[in-house]
């Protein structure tokens, strides 16, 4: 039996121990997934109490991926890119870090949704660990430009300065979007509502009725931006569960070299309605 875990803080409410399982089931892999919760203090410490206990592979889950990136001995292009990490492996007594939240979310959008995301003008609220893994794969997948705005306007700053597209990838100051216009694709990748926030205030005139509103967060986190993306008139709204189940599986094929079937498990977290999901 392998022995793999997500970290986070909170990590008690993680679907990944249950997403995991089911697709060893479903590809015959023995595994054991388990959740640990891990401070930001804590985390080396608890890494490497698992490392010794003979663990082969980890998520990593808010806020610690930027910190799981400073950890790793080895990173992929992608995780570099993003400088972060989300899935370590254990390879000769180091990990190995990579990223597959971007591919994740992308996979979502196109596979599983059929939207097509290039040529959006592209709005990324947020900087944290979760918006640095997925704009590198929105740049990748052919949005026009990517606008990211943070709270904190430095790392805002900082990520446009690793992505390296100064053509394509700038910065904004939050209270400026008003004068930016409208966006074909907003993505929420902040963990504003997860930390209570119970409103979210954006100017309505960053969408139009084409726009793809995209919340990384699902559950009662996402319920916030949904709303406001339905009240502002986006036509598409989309949590993200899918993409937490595609990232999810691309992080089970890096360990286990067998990709497994998204759509059945997809359709069992989600319940009944495994359509574009609205805020209503
Ligand atoms: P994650 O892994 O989910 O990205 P994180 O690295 O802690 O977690 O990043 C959280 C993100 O949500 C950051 O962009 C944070 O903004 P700051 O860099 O200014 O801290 C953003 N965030 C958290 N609470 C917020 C709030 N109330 N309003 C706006 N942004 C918020």
């Amino acid at each position: 039996m392998s022995h793999y875990a997500v970290f986070g803080h909170p990590v008690s409410h993680s679907l990944s121990p249950r997403i995991h399982a089911e697709f060893g089931r479903q590809t015959g892999i023995a595994l054991d997934y388990t959740a640990i919760e891990a401070t930001p203090a804590g985390f080396a410490q608890a890494l490497d109490a698992f490392a010794a206990a003979g663990g082969k592979g980890a998520n990593v889950t808010l806020p610690l991926k930027e910190a799981a990136f400073a950890l790793c001995s080895v990173t992929s292009e992608r995780a570099r890119r993003a400088g972060a990490v989300n899935t370590l492996t254990r390879n000769d007594g180091q990990w190995h870090g990579d990223n597959t939240d971007g591919i994740g979310l992308v996979r979502d959008l196109t596979a599983r949704l059929g939207l097509d995301l290039r040529g959006r003008r592209t709005l990324l609220l947020g900087a944290g660990g979760s918006a640095r893994g997925v704009a590198p794969a929105l740049l990748d997948a052919g949005v026009s430009e990517l606008v990211i705005a943070n709270r904190t306007p430095e790392r805002a700053d900082a990520l446009v300065d690793l992505l390296g597209e100064p053509g394509r990838a700038h910065s904004r100051y939050w209270n400026d979007l008003v004068n930016e216009g409208d966006f074909a694709l907003i993505v929420n990748a902040t963990s504003a509502s997860r930390d209570g926030l119970q409103e979210f205030s954006l100017p309505f005139a960053l969408a139009a009725s084409r726009t793809l509103a995209v919340d990384l967060n699902y559950g009662e986190a996402a319920i916030p931006f949904l709303a406001w993306a339905q009240a502002a008139g986006c036509r598409d709204r989309v949590d993200g569960l899918g993409m937490l189940v595609e990232q999810a599986a691309a992080a089970f094929e890096l360990w286990h070299g067998v990709r497994p079937d998204t759509a059945g498990v997809y359709a069992t977290l989600r319940g009944k309605d495994a359509s574009l999901v609205t805020a209503d």
